[in-house]
C-alpha cells in the first residue's frame, strides 16, 4: 500500500517575456502577509481576515517551448513532475504555445496547463482539435488578475494532487488485484492436482482391489485343482497297471473294481471342469466396458436364472422401476444369480421360503440393493470366510465354494462394496453398493 503524497506545488512558466516571470514570482512565491483574498474572505464569510500560512509554489520558469519540453522531461526522470505549467501561447521564434502543451503531455500526461493568450489566438475548436478534448487545459486571458492567478494555481496542483492519488490508488487496486489473482490461481492449481491425485488414487484402488479378488482367485486354484488331479492320475495309473497285468496274462480284470476307479477319475475331472467353467465366465465378463444397467431388467434375467434352484421360493421385489447402476449386465446378472442360488440353497426344505429384493438409491451417489433370505444363516466362524475363493459349506463335489468370490470380484470391479450380515437360523442379508449411473436413459424404442 502507498502512504500519503506530499503536495506538489511545482509550476513551471514557459513564457518568452522575462517580465511575465517576475510577474508569476511575485503572484505565486511570496506569500502575502494579508492579501485582498484575505479581505474578500473575511468580508464573505465573516471569519478573521487571516489565512493558514500559504507556502506558496516552486516556479521554475522556461523561456522557449523547447526548453520547457526538456525542464517536464528532466523532472518527471527525477521524480520531481511539475503540478502545473503556465504556457504562453505565442513564443517566437520557437514552438508555439499549443504545440508546446502536445509535447509536453507527451512527457508528462498528468501536468494540468492554463494556456496564457492576449489575443484569440486560436479558436476554443481548433485548439481542441489539435490537443484533443482535455480537462488538463483551461485557459487564461491576459492581462491577469493577480487573484485568478492564484486561484487557479491552487485549484490545479490540488487537481494534480487528487489525480497522482487516484492513480496510485488504482496501481493499488490493480497490485492487489493481481495478487489475489496469482493466489486464486495457485489454490485452482493445487485444487486440480488435488482432484487428479485423487482420481489417480481411487483408480488405484478399484485396481487393487481387482487385484486382490484375482489374487484371492487364483491362490487357491493350484490347490483345488491339484487335488482331483491327483485323483484321476492315481486312477489312470492304477488302471493301466491293471491292463498291464491283464495283457501279460498275470490277472484277471476285477470289471467292478475297474468301474469304481473310472467313477473316482470322472469325479475328479468333473470337479475341476466345474472349476474351469467359473473361470470362463469370470474372464468372459472381464474386459466389457461398464455403461447403464438397469437393475429391474438386471432383477428379472436373475431371477429367471435362479428359478430352478429358487423352486417354491416367494419373492418379493422392492425395487424401483427405473434404477440405474453403472456395470455390465451380464456382470450383474452373474453377481445376482451367484447370490440367488445360494438363497437357494440355504432355503431347502424351509418350509416358507422368501427372498426380499430391495432397492434404493441413495443421496450420496450410491444404489444399495439388498438381498434377505429367511434361509439356515451363516455361521459366525464361517461370515469372514464365505467370500475366499473355494471356501463352500457344501458337501463335496457339490459347490466349488467359487460363486461368492467371483460376486465379490465384479462388484469390486466396478467400484462397488459387498458386505453381509446374518443370524443363524434366521436368514442372511447381502447387501451390494454400486455406483449409480450418471448417463442418460437410451430414449424407448416406437417397437416396444
Ligand atoms: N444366503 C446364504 N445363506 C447361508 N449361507 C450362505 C449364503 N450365501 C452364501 N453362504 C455361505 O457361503 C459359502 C460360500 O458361498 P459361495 O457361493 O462362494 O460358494 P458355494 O455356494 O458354497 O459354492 P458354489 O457357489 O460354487 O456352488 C456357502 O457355502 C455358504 O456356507
Ligand atoms: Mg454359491
Amino acid at each position: 500500500m502507498s502512504g500519503p503524497i506530499a503536495a506538489n506545488r511545482r509550476i513551471l512558466v514557459v513564457d518568452d517575456n522575462q517580465a511575465i516571470h517576475q510577474d508569476f514570482r511575485k503572484i505565486l512565491c511570496a506569500p502575502p502577509a494579508s492579501t485582498t483574498l484575505d479581505a474578500m474572505e473575511a468580508a464573505l464569510f465573516g471569519g478573521p481576515a487571516t489565512t493558514p500560512v500559504d507556502p506558496g509554489f516552486e516556479v521554475d520558469s522556461a523561456f522557449q517551448g523547447e526548453e520547457g519540453i526538456v525542464r517536464v522531461k528532466a523532472a518527471v526522470a527525477e521524480g520531481r513532475p511539475y503540478a502545473l505549467a503556465f504556457v504562453d501561447i505565442r513564443m517566437p521564434p520557437g514552438l508555439d504555445g499549443v504545440e508546446t502543451v502536445r509535447r509536453l503531455w507527451k512527457e508528462d500526461e498528468d501536468l494540468q496547463v492554463v494556456l496564457c493568450s492576449a489575443y484569440s489566438d486560436y479558436s476554443w475548436e481548433e485548439m481542441t482539435q489539435r490537443l484533443g478534448l482535455s480537462q488538463r487545459l483551461l485557459i487564461l486571458r491576459k492581462p491577469f488578475d493577480n487573484i485568478e492567478v492564484r486561484q487557479l494555481a491552487h485549484a490545479l496542483t490540488e487537481k494534480w494532487d487528487l489525480l497522482r492519488q487516484s492513480h496510485r490508488r488504482m496501481a493499488d487496486l490493480k497490485r492487489e488485484v493481481e495478487e489475489w489473482t496469482r493466489e486464486l490461481a495457485v489454490a485452482n492449481g493445487r485444487l486440480r492436482q488435488e482432484m487428479e491425485d485423487r482420481a489417480k488414487l481411487e483408480l488405484r484402488l478399484v485396481q487393487a482391489q481387482r487385484l486382490e479378488a484375482l489374487g484371492r482367485l487364483t491362490a487357491g486354484l493350484a490347490h483345488e485343482i491339484n487335488n482331483p488331479l491327483s485323483v484321476i492320475m492315481a486312477s489312470v495309473g492304477f488302471l493301466r497297471s491293471e491292463l498291464d497285468e491283464q495283457i501279460a496274462g498275470k490277472r484277471e480284470l476285477d470289471a467292478p473294481e475297474m468301474r469304481e476307479v473310472c467313477s473316482d477319475a470322472l469325479i475328479g475331472a468333473d470337479r475341476i471342469l466345474r472349476i474351469v467353467n467359473d473361470f470362463r465366465t469370470f474372464s468372459r465378463l472381464d474386459g466389457q466396458p461398464p455403461t447403464r444397467v438397469e437393475l429391474k431388467d438386471v432383477l428379472d434375467h436373475a431371477l429367471s436364472a435362479a428359478s430352478y434352484n429358487l423352486g417354491k421360493t416367494q419373492v418379493v421385489r422392492d425395487v424401483p422401476d427405473s434404477l440405474a447402476v453403472h456395470g455390465t449386465e451380464a456382470g450383474l446378472e452373474q453377481v445376482f444369480i451367484g447370490m440367488l442360488n445360494n438363497c437357494g440353497y440355504a432355503l431347502q426344505g424351509n418350509p416358507e421360503p422368501r427372498v426380499t429384493l430391495t432397492g434404493r438409491q441413495r443421496d450420496d451417489g450410491w444404489v444399495v440393493v439388498e438381498v434377505k433370505d429367511n434361509g439356515t444363516g451363516i455361521a459366525p466362524e464361517h461370515i469372514t470366510r464365505i467370500f475366499d475363493p473355494f471356501f463352500t459349506t457344501k458337501p463335496p463335489g457339490t459347490g466349488t465354494g467359487l460363486g461368492l468370490s467371483i460376486v465379490y470380484g465384479i462388484v469390486s470391479g466396478f467400484g462397488g462394496t459387498i458386505e453381509v450380515e446374518s443370524t443363524p437360523g434366521q436368514g442372511a442379508t447381502f447387501r451390494v453398493k454400486l455406483p449409480r449411473s450418471t448417463e442418460a436413459a437410451a430414449p424407448a424404442s416406437s417397437f416396444s
